[in-house]
């Protein structure tokens, strides 16, 4: 059975204080209801990895994740932040080619391919984003446009490399918009997805690959979505920064177990 994952985007949001805090809460709230298929990631921003990484220590299925990292090991490369200094962190996973990313900081997919390998090669885990603008999904487009992201990226990797891969299906029309993609259509497109990874590496491969669906998701349209078949959790910006909702998001998802 693919693993099921609900991981948690907290994008710019939250100081110091606030960060740890609702680390410690989910901390608190995950280790009283720990589930052995089901991991738990949250991704604040770089400031606040390490405090986050120590307030969740030790709790099982629950993990740090970074939202960007650049693919130089280190240099001359004012602002950035490489692979092994979140690894120094304690985090172990590292968000790309978010559509943030790409559309407000010009991130192209042999940039996000690069992203991938420097993660890969530094043992973390990427949880690597695709999905169509609204305009791509007028012209109906999705399907060509996130195969092509694929295509570029975890495509150009070995079997090996990618079986580490999360993708998360993030239509960009959906991202905090309150448009929530329907169930059909977030199935048909993990579909898409499935079948990208299973004519590269194998039938038998893309059954374990897991799809998480992003951009509006909340406690309301969870159940729905993750009834989906290949819907194998989510990556959930707004409804993420509250315990509550964020662990309702969860307990949606243990309920399909
Ligand atoms: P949203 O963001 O849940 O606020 O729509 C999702 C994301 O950008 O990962």
């Amino acid at each position: 059975m693919r693993r099921k994952i609900i991981a948690g985007n907290w994008k710019m949001n939250k100081n110091a204080a606030d960060a740890a805090a609702l680390a410690q809460e989910l901390a608190v709230q995950i280790r009283t209801n720990p589930h052995p298929k089901v991991d738990t990631v949250i991704a604040p921003a770089f400031p606040f990895l390490a405090s986050c990484t120590q307030a969740i220590s030790g709790v099982p299925g629950l993990h740090v994740a970074a939202q960007n990292c650049h693919w130089e090991k280190e240099g001359a490369f004012t602002g950035e932040v490489s692979v092994d200094m979140i690894a120094s962190t304690g985090a172990t996973h590292v968000i790309i080619g978010h559509s943030e990313r790409r559309i407000l900081f010009g991130e192209n997919d042999e940039m996000i391919f690069n992203k991938l390998k420097a993660v890969l090669a530094a043992g973390l885990i990427p949880i690597l984003c695709v999905g169509e603008t609204l305009e791509q999904r007028r012209n109906h487009q999705q399907a060509i446009v996130v195969a092509e992201q694929l295509e570029k990226t975890i495509c150009k990797l070995n079997y090996k490399q990618e079986e580490k891969i999360i993708i998360a299906y993030e239509p960009v029309w959906a991202i905090g918009t309150g448009m929530t993609a329907s169930p059909e259509q977030a199935q048909e497109m993990h579909a898409v997805i499935r079948n990208t990874v299973s004519l590269k590496f194998g039938h038998a491969h893309s059954e374990t690959q897991s799809i998480l669906y992003g951009g509006s998701c909340n406690p309301s349209n969870a159940a729905s979505l993750f009834a989906c078949a290949d819907v194998d959790g989510a990556l959930i910006g707004g409804a993420s920064l509250k315990s509550n909702d964020f662990i309702a998001i969860r307990n949606a998802m243990l309920n399909t177990l």
